[in-house]
């Protein structure tokens, strides 16, 4: 397999969707609710996506494509070539902030994460990874990651679970929240899985992703040492929704074993 050919082809079909998604403000953007009336998508969500798809099935007949809008295959297996994507992750922030949203794009072959893409539209952020070939933002390589004590982490949780709720235990929680230096919530997980690559934030957890949400910030984050698993402390499902919590390694154990109790 051409690795680095597939790599340059996706970075220039997201850096071109970068581009129409800026583009599509010029434009009255159509907003719809899904599960819930706080559930978002638009048509520019659902029109990058069917970008993407028709470009990829052209150039590569045989890889499958996993997208959050549903145009690409049924997937129940991770044999073979898999595109996970995630046309805008951050659908609420681009609608309200016009900002703080990504593209993101894991690039999969029989389950393992090979090329690795979060593209911070508004702010032409580029975080990138291939497997064994360290990660960059834009054309900086990434160091590693040390390890910070919990009370120098920034951690990156949703506020919410600090309040009673019926998936975790909040006490634990908000005994972390005093514990660390600050919390931070940007409303995509994609762009926190870059922020914790790139050391902006130490830790990031969420209680339910999605497979477009995390393949891309996965390769990435593991290319820095970054540990990424389930709540459980297992490697997270890529066919389906999980609970999710990617740190420094020391800190990724301490969180885990301390401070999260799922219900
Ligand atoms: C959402 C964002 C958000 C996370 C949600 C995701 P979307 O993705 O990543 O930060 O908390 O769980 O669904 O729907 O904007 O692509
Ligand atoms: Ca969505
Ligand atoms: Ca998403
Ligand atoms: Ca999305």
């Amino acid at each position: 397999m051409n690795w680095g050919m597939i790599d340059r082809y996706a970075k220039s079909l997201i850096r071109e969707a970068g581009h129409k998604i800026r583009v599509s403000f010029f434009n009255t953007i159509d907003i719809e609710s899904k599960a819930d009336a706080n559930d978002l998508v638009t048509n520019i969500d659902r029109g990058i996506e069917q970008f993407f798809i028709k470009r990829i099935r052209k150039d590569f007949p045989d890889h499958k494509i996993f997208g959050e809008e549903g145009f690409g295959d049924q997937i129940d297996s991770l044999d073979g070539i898999i595109w996970m994507l995630d046309p805008i992750d951050g659908t609420m922030n681009f609608i309200h902030q016009k900002r703080n949203f990504a593209i993101s794009l894991g690039i999969y072959m029989d389950g393992m994460g090979i090329l690795g893409y979060i593209y911070d539209v508004m702010n032409d952020d580029f975080y990138h990874a291939m497997k064994g070939e360290g990660a960059y933002y834009n054309d900086e390589r990434l160091p590693a990651l040390e390890s910070t004590p919990l009370e120098l982490a920034i951690i990156g949780v949703n506020a919410s679970w600090v309040a009673p709720n019926r998936r975790i235990e909040n006490e634990p929680i908000a005994k972390m929240v005093q514990a660390c230096r600050g919390t931070r919530s940007y409303g995509s997980a994609a762009i926190e899985l870059a922020y914790v690559a790139s050391g902006r934030i130490d830790a990031y957890m969420s209680l339910r992703l999605s497979p477009w949400d995390i393949a891309g910030g996965m390769v990435i984050a593991q290319e820095v040492g970054a540990i990424a698993t389930n709540m459980k402390g297992e490697k997270p499902h890529l066919l389906g929704q999980d609970t999710f919590i990617v740190a420094k390694p020391k800190l990724h154990d301490e969180l885990l074993t301390n401070y999260i109790q799922l219900k």
